[in-house]
């Protein structure tokens, strides 16, 4: 059955810094590309009026990919202010009022967790639940046991089906390749198995620290900001079967699968990370033992992956911004003497470029010695920051649930980080602009070492051009 277009968004949170930085730009966009035409009433209790949102709406996309003025005017047309509790009953009468004869709205909060429960009952008395969506942002709980809570209240209030959990690297343009290109291709389904494969790692690195947000992060952590969330989506993406159909459902399915097979983590599979000035971050407490880098080791252990390590590893003021997936090959058997080839891989660069690349060994030919090189398939620069949100908010409104995480989804995931979120395990400092504490991750330190992303490829790219 094909879903229904939203008929209006209803945006909580609309003063924020996630509106500012992402979304005003998104929503631009989409007026831009012709998918948005339906009233935007952003709500927020900042005590605005619709000139100050709208101005707020020109601020952020001028510093925010810019300003596009025939697309800002639509939009700033579109855009309709109600100020407001979200305790208050009034403030929903007045969104009720804004709806106007709209009858299947999509509710868009992007706001605390803490105020979801609030929000959503008040949204379900609105009107018209059956047709109408609810839109969330991470994070989706802190815990198994609070994302189990928010779950009841979402489905005591709306069908799964109409409840999007954003998880914005679902949205990028490099996930979705990801994907595309594992099952676009059939050179690769011999070798993507425990057969031929020795090792896959995950790397999410970001040159910057906690940029303000230091109160949520020391609540957070890398583990909850990154790991449960993006990189595990990413870690399905690799390891998942083709789905048989191409459904919003299938597709879905089996991601889940892929979380089933993996058990809970124990303290020996992570190790944490702080990077030294964490604790002078405003909104961090003195004595923290959040992490801002982790580095930990899993197994999925299913048919095709038995028996080969996962290994996922991110953190703040590394000394690059990238995230790359390093599916490492079985070495050959020495046939050559005695030097030894390195493995060949298979790499995925997510950001700041996107890269597809198979490496492999040859013979130099300048000293007849082994060379490593790279067979590049595809390298683009993904210069459009916003594509991730308009993508997912675009396929909210339209009702495609595919690129969005299931309530059964989001609980596998916190089933195997629970055990390690609140461990005392020890807390390396490291250096800023270091590859986290060094020394000290051997028993999360994948066969043949880390691969450490480089900060650019626009060199290769312009000798390639
Ligand atoms: C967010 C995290 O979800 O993802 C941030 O809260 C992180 O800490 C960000 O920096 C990374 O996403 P992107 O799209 O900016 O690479």
């Amino acid at each position: 059955m094909k879903a229904t277009h939203s008929d209006a968004l209803v945006f909580f949170g609309a003063t924020g810094d996630l509106a500012y930085k992402k979304i005003f730009p998104s929503l631009q966009a989409m007026v831009k590309r012709g998918t948005l035409e339906v009233p935007v009433i952003g709500v927020a209790n900042s005590g605005w009026n619709i000139e100050q949102f709208r101005a707020r709406a020109q601020e952020s996309v001028q510093k925010h990919g810019g300003l596009d003025r025939a697309a800002f005017e639509k939009l700033s047309r579109l855009l309709r202010y109600v100020d407001g509790d979200y305790e208050d009953p009034a403030t929903f009468e007045a969104i009720k009022r804004e709806l106007g004869s709209a009858k299947r709205p999509a509710h868009y909060l992007a706001i605390p967790p803490a105020l979801f429960g609030t929000v959503v009952e008040q949204v379900g008395k609105l009107c018209c639940v059956n047709s109408s969506r609810i839109i969330l942002e991470k994070p989706f709980g802190t815990n198994l046991a609070s994302a189990r809570k928010l779950n009841a209240i979402l489905l005591s209030n709306f069908p799964e089906s109409s409840i999007f959990r954003i998880d914005h690297y679902l949205g990028k343009k490099p996930v979705r390749n990801l994907l595309f290109f594992r099952f676009a291709n059939s050179f690769l389904e011999p070798f993507w198995n425990r057969n031929y494969i020795e090792s896959v790692q995950i790397t999410m690195a970001e040159d910057f620290g906690v940029q303000g947000r230091g109160a949520f992060y020391d609540q957070t952590g890398t583990i909850r900001d990154v790991v449960q969330n993006h990189l595990f989506q990413l870690l399905a993406n690799v390891a998942m079967e083709p789905s048989v159909r191409a459904d919003s459902e299938s597709v879905r399915d089996e991601k889940v699968k892929v979380l089933k097979t993996i058990a809970p983590l124990n303290e020996e599979q992570v190790m944490r990370g702080q990077f030294r000035g964490y604790k002078s971050e405003k909104g961090v407490t003195p004595d923290s033992r959040t992490e801002t880098f982790v580095a930990l080791r899993l197994h999925v252990d299913s048919w095709r992956w038995q028996g080969v390590p996962f290994f996922i590893r991110a953190g703040k003021c590394l000394p690059v911004t990238s995230t790359e997936i390093l599916i490492r090959l079985r070495k050959p058997p020495l046939i050559y003497g005695s030097s030894v080839p390195a493995p060949n891989y298979m790499r995925f660069r997510m950001n700041p470029e996107f890269t597809i690349a198979l490496g492999m060994t040859v013979l130099s030919p300048a000293d007849l010695t082994s060379e490593a090189v790279e067979m590049v398939a595809s390298r683009h620069p993904f210069p459009e920051e916003m594509d991730a949100y308009e993508k997912v908010l675009g396929d909210a409104i339209s009702g495609d649930a595919t690129l969005f995480a299931r309530e059964d989804y989001v609980e596998e995931a916190w089933r195997i980080v629970d055990p390690i979120l609140e461990a005392q395990t020890p807390v390396y400092e490291y250096d800023p602009g270091t590859w986290g504490p060094s020394g000290v991750d051997a028993k999360v330190m994948p066969p043949d070492g880390w691969h450490n992303p480089a900060a650019s490829e626009r060199t290769s790219m312009s000798e390639a051009a």
